[in-house]
C-alpha cells in the first residue's frame, strides 16, 4: 500500500512577544504562577495585519520549499483551525489563492487542538486510496482575537502561530505508520467559544456584554481528560504497530501545559529527553502547536532517518488523536 510521507515542514510565528511580565500588568497573575502551573514563559501575538491565512501561507511556503513541491502540484489543502479568517469561506481557500495552488481542493476542519493530527489522518486516507498524491496539511490559529484578556484562567495560556507539512505518496518504508482519531462529545462545553454561531448569534448583548465571543474553559476538567486521552491515543498508536514506548525516538505532544505533558509521559514511560517541548516560548497555539513543534524539531536535526516519532493531540470537543511516523 502507498505510504503517506512528510517531505517538508514549515512554521510561521508573529514577531510580537507577550511575556508573563506583560500579563502581570494586564490581569491579577504572576510569572511564578504561570511558570509553575503551565511552564509557559511567553507567547506570540498576531499584529493587526496578520490573520490565520497569512500565517498559514508563511508556514506553507517554508514546507513547500523544503519538500521541493510546487504549489500547483498540490492536490489538496487541509487546514485545521478554530480561528478562521471568516466563518466562511474556508480559510484554506484563501491559502489556495495566495499560494497559487490552482489544482488543489481546499477545506478547513474544526477539531480544535487536534486539528493537525485530524488533518494528517485525512491526508493519510486520501494517499492510501490513491485519491491524492501531494497534500498540504496546516494547523493555524490567531487565538489572541478570541481570548478574553480580562480572564486570567485562560488569557495566560494561548498564543498565535501556524505550522504546515507536505504529505506525499511514497513507496518507501518511511512515512505515517498509523493515525488514530477520537471524539468525546460529552464534554463539548468544557472548552468552547459560545458566541457567534447559530446558537448564540451576534448581538451587542450576547457578543459584547455577556462576552460570549471569547473562549470559555473549565481548566481542571480539561486537564484531567487531556492526560488520560493522550495516553489512550498514544497506546492505540503503539498497539497498532506492535511497538512499546521504548521504540519511540521522539515524542511530540500537543503543547498545552507542561504538567499535562509530564503526567502523560510519566504514565507512558517515555523518558524526558525524548520529549520535544517549546511551549515555554509559544504557549498553547491549539492546532498549530504540533506542526510548529515538528518543524522546530526537524530544523534542529532531531528527526533522523528511520526514527519513530509519536504525535499526540488533545483539545476541545473533546477531540484527540495520535500519529506514529517512521521518519
Ligand atoms: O489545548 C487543550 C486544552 N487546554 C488545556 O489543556 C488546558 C488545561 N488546563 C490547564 O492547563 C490548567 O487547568 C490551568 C493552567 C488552566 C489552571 O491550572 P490549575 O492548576 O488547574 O488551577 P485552578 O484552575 O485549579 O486554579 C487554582 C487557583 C485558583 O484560585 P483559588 O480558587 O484556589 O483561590 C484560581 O483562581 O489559581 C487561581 N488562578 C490563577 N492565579 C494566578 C487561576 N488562574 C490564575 C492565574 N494567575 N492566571
Amino acid at each position: 500500500m502507498l505510504k503517506a510521507r512528510i517531505t517538508g515542514t514549515g512554521a510561521a510565528l508573529p514577531d510580537k512577544i507577550l511575556t508573563n511580565a506583560d500579563l502581570e500588568r494586564m490581569v491579577d497573575t504572576s510569572d511564578e504562577w504561570i511558570t509553575i502551573r503551565t511552564g509557559i514563559k511567553e507567547r506570540r501575538i498576531a499584529s493587526d495585519g496578520e490573520f490565520t491565512s497569512t500565517l498559514s501561507v508563511g508556514a506553507a511556503r517554508s514546507a513547500l520549499e523544503m519538500s521541493g513541491v510546487a504549489a500547483d502540484e498540490l492536490d489538496l489543502i487541509i487546514l485545521g483551525t478554530v480561528t478562521p479568517d471568516f466563518p466562511f469561506p474556508a480559510t484554506a481557500c484563501i491559502v489556495q489563492q495566495e499560494l497559487g495552488a490552482v489544482n488543489a481542493a481546499a477545506f478547513d476542519i474544526s477539531a480544535a487542538c487536534s486539528g493537525f493530527v485530524y488533518g494528517l489522518s485525512i491526508a493519510e486516507k486520501y494517499i492510501q486510496t490513491g485519491a491524492a498524491r501531494n497534500i498540504l496539511v496546516i494547523g493555524a490559529e490567531v487565538l489572541s482575537r478570541i481570548v478574553d484578556w480580562t480572564d486570567r484562567n485562560t488569557c495566560i495560556l494561548f498564543g498565535d502561530g501556524a505550522g504546515a507539512a507536505i504529505v506525499q505518496a511514497s513507496q518507501d518504508e518511511a512515512g505515517l505508520l498509523s493515525t488514530h482519531i477520537f471524539s468525546n462529545g460529552s464534554y463539548w462545553n468544557t472548552l468552547y467559544q459560545p458566541g457567534c454561531g447559530s446558537r448564540n448569534p451576534a448581538t451587542k448583548q450576547s457578543t459584547i456584554d455577556e462576552r460570549l465571543f471569547f473562549i470559555k474553559m473549565e481548566g481542571n476538567d480539561v486537564f484531567k481528560h487531556a492526560v488520560r486521552a493522550m495516553e489512550e491515543a498514544a497506546c492505540a498508536a503503539l498497539t497498532a504497530n506492535n511497538m512499546t514506548p521504548s521504540d519511540i525516538s521522539l515524542f511530540i505532544p500537543h503543547q498545552a501545559n507542561r504538567r499535562i505533558i509530564d503526567a502523560t509521559t510519566k504514565r507512558l514511560g517515555v523518558p524526558s529527553d525524548k520529549v520535544f517541548l517549546n511551549l515555554h516560548h509559544y504557549g498553547n497555539t491549539s492546532s498549530a502547536s504540533i506542526p510548529i513543534t515538528l518543524d522546530e524539531a526537524n530544523r534542529a536535526g532531531r528527526l533522523k532517518s528511520g526514527d519513530i516519532i509519536l504525535l499526540t493531540a488533545f483539545g476541545g470537543g473533546f477531540s484527540y488523536g495520535s500519529a506514529l511516523i517512521r521518519w
